[in-house]
């Protein structure tokens, strides 16, 4: 067990890439405060999580308020002793060019995907340095962290600022004991992905990358692990691709 007496917080907790993430997490020994604006399938996490013999508890945030950030953090403290980790799962995908794009679109997923990495971060790092470490870890995309792919300049761009909000955190607090490092996942099969393409669009897309498929939210829980534990203990501001070999060929 890899996280033993580890404290996280983990939002997007209610599907695909946090959800496996909140269920490998304490599978690995840690308590788990599972955070999500999707209270029902939140409360499924948790009780995935307890049936196998964890621990873990739901928490209603939207990301993009930095109230109910602070409090995830206070509510994480409070009820589950501590908070060692971070895990910035919560996400929202839009596609559009900069022209077909609405402000009000653009500003909804810089609300979410951008600001609210950096809220919940900042929620968390005065508790994280005042006890010397913390590890923080972002979803970034390889788009936006390593490309652009078409229309989908909200979302790139967001992406983009991820990227970069992990590795200016991760200078600015290592010698704090907090470690910052984002994960870059390549198309992986989760509602997100399945809302956005047809099945047969989605066969199409996996068969153009190295491995000839989509990743599984899983497999970005194993990153997710290793950049929490002890296991990464010099690795800061690190943007650890999890994309099947897509970025290695591009
Ligand atoms: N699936 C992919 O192919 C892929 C690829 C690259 C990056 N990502 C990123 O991975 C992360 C997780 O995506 P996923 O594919 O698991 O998507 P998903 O839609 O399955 O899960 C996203 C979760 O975030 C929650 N959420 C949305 N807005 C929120 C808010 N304001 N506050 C709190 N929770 C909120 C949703 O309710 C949902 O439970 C996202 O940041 C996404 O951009 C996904």
């Amino acid at each position: 067990m890899k996280l033993q007496d580890h404290i996280a917080l983990v939002t997007g907790a209610a599907s695909g890439i946090g959800q496996a993430v909140a269920v490998r997490f304490a599978a690995e020994g840690a308590a788990v405060m599972a955070a999500d604006t999707d209270d029902k399938n939140g409360r499924e996490t948790v009780e995935r999580i307890r049936a196998a013999g964890g621990r873990a508890e739901f928490f209603h945030l939207d990301v993009s308020s930095a109230d109910q950030a602070r409090r995830a953090v206070q509510q994480t403290i409070d009820s589950l002793g501590g908070l060692h980790i971070l895990f910035n799962g919560a996400g929202i995908l839009a596609y559009g060019t900069a022209v077909e794009t609405s402000e009000e679109i653009w500003n909804r997923i810089m609300a979410v995907n951008l600001t609210g990495t950096f809220l919940c971060s900042q929620a968390c790092l005065p508790h994280m340095i005042a006890q010397g470490k913390g590890s923080v870890i972002n979803v970034a995309s390889t788009t936006g962290a390593h490309d652009a792919c078409a229309h989908a300049v909200a979302y790139v761009s967001s992406k983009g600022g991820v990227t970069l909000l992990t590795r200016a955190m991760a200078v600015d607090h290592a010698r704090q004991g907090v470690r910052v490092n984002a994960i870059c996942p390549g198309p992986t099969d989760t509602p997100m992905l399945r809302n956005a393409l047809t099945p047969e669009q989605l066969e199409a897309f996996a068969k153009t990358f190295p491995m000839g498929r989509l990743g599984r939210p899983e497999e970005l829980a194993g990153a997710a692990v290793f950049l929490a534990s002890d296991d990464a203990s010099f690795v800061t501001g690190a943007l650890l691709y999890v994309d099947g070999g897509q970025t290695a060929e591009v």
